[in-house]
């Protein structure tokens, strides 16, 4: 019932066949991307099914018989948000709430695909270089299939709940002085050196799974979103995301696509900058910086693939400030009751933004992916709320604390 697949560079065409590791094209270097058969199918043939990745397993591209490795990931809430809507300008806004993923991530859609790879391949050991939801996902996916996981983290920029799941699911964790691009270069090195599995988002396995997103938004919602705004870091997502969206048209099973919204923070922009520019090609930031930490990343590996999702969706793109981000953050929280991670809210930003220039309708429909938990960083939310007053354990002092506080 899964899908026939092969590998396909994105630069020479060349094709490779699905049981070759690699991560870039042998021959030009170019990125990888997965290709399948559109498989005959209707949507009625998913009914019944349980919302989540393995939903559409006639869009995966595995093997009969293989073992899954899978916590139930995928699934999650797709959130009408009236109050958001009124505050960013739009008609309807929906949160498509990646927190509630079994690592509190989108990253499981892809590592539940990407271990039953690794597995499948006979490897023994997974790594990963993150600005840490990645190495979160990959530790708890390795533990489940019983591999060994290398993670790299970027020091001292990695939020904590992150590093905490990273290290109680038994991964070897290693803290390099340098940002997450120097720490995705060494473990591209190390793991083809050292034979291990890699499974950033340049691995093209991953995306696979990350790409059953789109196929649940057009489910929970019945028709295709308008547009599809996503937090950029290294590109693996939004490229995703339009990749199911092509293969469920591809299927005849949509009439249409949606249009997508790329969002980066401003500190760590360098596919906006290019897009602005009408550059060709990607000018590195050297030093990215910001308040998500999810997203700072100054290098990504994935954006030939992001620009093309924007490109041939007729989409939009932009940046947004710290400032904007913990705006949005906040708001989304005690509007809406839903709690995400900085990098989330830059989509929901990025979405006031747009209508308050006029780029976005103000009669759109627009689905926000927010892509992580709000528990993932404590820190940056007690920088940003503060901590609670202390005072001594008597009614008084309780009651005239309570009048005072508005
Ligand atoms: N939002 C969150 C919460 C993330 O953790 C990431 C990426 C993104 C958005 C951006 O997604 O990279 O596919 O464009 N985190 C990676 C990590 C880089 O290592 O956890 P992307």
């Amino acid at each position: 019932m899964f899908a026939r697949s092969r590998i396909r560079c994105m630069g020479c065409s060349r094709e490779y066949g699905d049981r070759e590791i690699l991560y870039t094209c042998p021959s030009c270097g170019s990125l990888l991307e997965v290709i399948i058969d559109p498989p005959k199918v209707t949507l009625e043939a998913f009914q019944g099914r349980p919302l989540g990745v393995w939903k559409y397993a006639e869009f995966l591209p595995l093997e009969d018989g293989m073992e899954l490795v899978s916590l139930d990931e995928g699934g999650t809430p797709l959130y009408p948000c009236d109050r958001l809507a009124k505050w960013t300008g739009v008609r309807k806004l929906f949160i498509k709430y990646e927190g509630a993923n079994p690592t509190g991530s989108f990253k499981d859609r892809g590592m539940t695909l990407g271990v039953t790879k690794a597995k499948s391949l006979g490897s023994k050991a997974v790594a990963c270089a993150s600005t840490g939801n990645t190495s979160a996902s990959l530790s708890a996916y390795a533990a489940r299939a019983g591999l060994t996981c290398y993670v790299i983290l970027p020091s001292g920029k990695v939020a904590m709940g992150k590093l905490a799941q990273a290290l109680m699911h038994g991964a070897k964790v290693i803290s390099v002085k340098g940002n997450f691009d120097e720490a995705l270069k060494l473990v591209m090195e190390l793991s083809t050196k050292m034979g291990i599995y890699l499974l950033n988002s340049i691995n093209p396995w991953r995306l696979e799974g990350q790409k059953t997103l789109a196929f649940e938004l057009v489910d929970q919602l019945g028709h295709v979103p308008e547009l599809v705004a996503v937090p950029m870091g290294n590109c693996g997502n939004i490229s995703a995301i339009w990749k199911g969206f092509g293969e469920f048209a591809d299927a005849g099973l949509i009439p249409r696509k949606p249009r997508m919204y790329g969002i980066q923070a401003e500190g760590a922009a360098p596919v906006i900058n290019m897009l602005r520019k009408g550059l060709e090609s990607l000018e590195k930031v050297v030093n990215p910086e910001t308040v998500a930490t999810a997203i700072r990343i100054g290098n990504p590996v994935n954006w030939p693939k992001a620009v093309r999702a924007i490109r041939e969706s007729g989409g939009l793109y932009d940046s947004v400030t710290d400032n904007e981000i913990i705006e949005a953050q906040r708001l989304i929280a005690y509007a809406e009751g839903i709690g995400v991670e900085p990098a989330s809210a830059a989509s929901v930003a990025g979405v006031r933004k747009a209508v308050s220039e006029g780029v976005i309708p103000k009669d759109s429909e627009v689905v926000c992916v927010c892509t992580g938990h709000l528990l993932k960083d404590p820190e940056e939310v007690i920088s940003v709320c503060g901590r609670p007053v202390e005072i001594p354990p008597d009614l008084r002092a309780v009651s005239e604390m309570l009048m005072r506080t508005p």
